[in-house]
């Protein structure tokens, strides 16, 4: 098998995504009944952080761990990266001495020059434009809950984030609509998403009309890493995209509410909400464990 790279969600095809999902499934369901399962017993993972993670680290340490592999974490400023190597040489080197690699970093295009250098499987760990694991897992978790997602509307309410581009790409990819709310500003820009047009997605001015029979309504941040310098002017103009329980009445009566996390509540979403009954926040989390390892299973043995 030729070397993939999962650098951004549509890298991999719907068909492929029913495959990645029907072995998540036996890999979680293994994993809760503490079965073994260690495919990748002689592999080894490096992980290279260029900004701050919980989840995807710990799920992606545990996941390969699980599945029986190694991992090196390597945060930029202990390496040689920090201190200017450039990002073609490290590729060249670390891909000589492990299997698979998992990258956070800023502009998609430092992903790609790594990828291009690559011997073997690049994962976007999350960049300023996508987070491809993270809706991997949201859109698992969404089936998991209510069935198929083809057909749905799902509500983004706040910034056109990396998460609200990836969305973008999934809903092209899945066959879904996405109703998007951003202050003005903030709007989506369709070549930076990486989405090929408009038929999947609609922006709308007020974010209640966004939500209106949402089957999903979904948020991040204000500010992302990377912008911090915007923190101020940002609290102020998105101060009326806070998901609150009216927004979630204004959805359909079974709607869910996720959130990438980690989530300020108060800003972006109240207590209430994320706390609240609707809120599948912590399986939508767990399932980056559990969608991430049967994706690197994929890239690594193919099609068992
Ligand atoms: N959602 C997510 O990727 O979380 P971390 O930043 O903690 O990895
Ligand atoms: N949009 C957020 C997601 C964090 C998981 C960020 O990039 O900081």
């Amino acid at each position: 098998m030729s070397v993939r790279h999962f650098l951004q969600l549509k890298d991999l095809s719907r068909e492929e995504y029913a495959y990645v999902f029907e072995r998540t499934r036996w890999i979680k369901d293994r994993f809760k009944g503490y079965e073994p399962y260690r495919p990748l017993h002689d592999r080894t993972l490096a992980m290279v952080f260029e900004k701050h993670s919980t989840r995807t680290r710990v799920s992606f340490e545990a996941g390969m761990h699980q599945l029986g592999g190694s991992v090196i974490t390597l945060m930029t400023r202990d390496t040689q990266l920090g201190r200017g190597e450039p990002i073609e040489d490290v590729a060249r080197v670390i891909t000589r001495m492990v299997d698979l690699v998992m990258i956070r970093t800023f502009e998609q295009a430092i992903i790609e020059r790594f990828a291009a250098h690559s011997r073997v499987p690049v994962i976007n760990g999350l960049t300023n434009e996508y987070h491809p694991c993270q809706i991997m897992g949201d859109i698992y978790t969404f089936i998991e809950q209510r069935g198929d997602i083809r057909g749905r509307t799902v509500a983004w309410i706040g910034d056109s984030n990396n998460v609200c581009n990836t969305w973008l790409q999934a809903a092209e990819l899945f066959d879904f609509n996405v109703h998007v709310s951003t202050p003005p500003g903030y709007e989506v820009e369709p070549e930076r998403a990486g989405v090929y047009g408009t038929d999947h997605y609609e922006e709308f001015g007020d974010p209640m009309e966004a939500a209106k029979d949402a089957d999903l309504i979904t948020t991040d941040v204000w500010t992302s890493m990377g912008f911090e310098a915007e923190d101020a002017e940002r609290k102020r103009d998105f101060e009326d995209w806070q998901v609150d329980v009216d927004m979630m009445r204004a959805a359909k009566k079974d709607a869910l509410f996720m959130h990438c996390l980690p989530a300020h509540r108060g800003e972006e979403v109240t207590a209430e909400v994320i706390d609240g009954p609707q809120s599948v926040v912590w399986d939508e989390a767990e399932n980056r464990l559990h969608t991430q390892k049967a994706l690197m299973e994929y890239l690594l043995l193919g099609r068992l």
